[in-house]
């Protein structure tokens, strides 16, 4: 028996990185898989390696594709119990060098895009007890990091949101948990480009790198855990997978 047999999950971002393991893990716990992403050969790929994987292409600010999307996931598996809003990105550059247009654009992205994932997906979620949301969120949220303003005010905009949604979702009685997930660093293609463009004493650098980066299963076996029944007593938190690193 599979964790997730019999549920359908839905991830965001699912082409790359941390999406890319949460539909592995999720899938080898029984779960039909829906993964969406603009990396189309990417996505393509991850689809292929996991049976019966679906894979559409959606840039999650698109609020029509979202409607597609979840009638897509529909029709192919009946059902949505699990919603990763996963997708994101970031732009460097402090608040006197980032662009306004850059700000929006990673707003759009993470803090816009998880709020079209709920605002379209809750309305047709699962309302047996399987609902459950799990929103992705950073430690940068919960620090001051210079050089990225601009992500660490769409996550810190993503937990706030995610617990107005769980009491929403409990004030309803919908049976749908809402949390988020805060990691730190983690071994993605993300943190590469990070490590590649910032000087290496750049705030939050140093500390992970002395202590160690995480892999995307650390994170996964999470996403799995909220997901599926084990989670069934949580909602509206943030949890944290960094190691200590916001620890001090
Ligand atoms: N890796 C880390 O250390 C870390 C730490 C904290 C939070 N996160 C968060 O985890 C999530 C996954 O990041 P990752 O490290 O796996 O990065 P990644 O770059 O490997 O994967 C992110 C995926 O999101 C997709 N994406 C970007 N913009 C999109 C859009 N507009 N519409 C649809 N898809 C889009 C990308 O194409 C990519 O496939 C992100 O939200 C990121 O902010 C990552």
């Amino acid at each position: 028996m599979g964790k997730m047999d019999g549920k359908v999950a839905l991830i965001t971002g699912g082409a790359s990185g941390l999406g890319a393991e949460d539909a592995r893990v999720l899938a080898r716990e029984g779960a039909q898989v829906v993964i969406t992403d603009v990396q189309d050969e990417l996505g393509a790929q991850v689809a292929a390696e996991i049976p019966g994987c679906l894979y559409l292409h959606h840039d999650v600010r698109d609020e029509a594709r979202w409607t597609e999307v979840v009638v897509a996931t529909l029709d192919r598996f009946g059902r949505i119990d699990t919603l990763v809003n996963n997708a994101g990105m970031v732009r460097f550059g402090t608040i006197e060098d980032l662009s306004y247009e850059d700000f929006r654009f990673q707003t759009d992205v993470m803090l816009g895009g998880t709020f079209l994932g709920c605002r379209v997906a809750i309305p047709h979620m699962s309302r047996d007890g399987c609902g459950s949301i799990v929103n992705m969120a950073s430690v940068a949220a919960l620090k001051g990091i210079s050089t990225i303003p601009a992500y660490t005010a769409a996550k810190a905009g993503i937990i706030a949101m995610t617990r107005s949604i769980a009491v929403h979702c409990r004030e309803q009685a919908y049976r749908i948990r809402v949390n988020a997930i805060a990691p730190g660093g983690i071994v993605t293609p993300m943190t590469a480009q990070a490590l590649a463009e910032l000087p290496q004493d750049a705030a939050g650098l140093d500390q992970i790198n002395a202590h160690g980066m995480g892999q995307p299963s650390d994170v996964a076996k999470m996403v799995l855990y909220l997901a599926c029944d084990d989670g069934r007593h949580i909602t509206g938190t943030c949890i944290t997978i960094d190691n200590g690193e916001t620890m001090a």
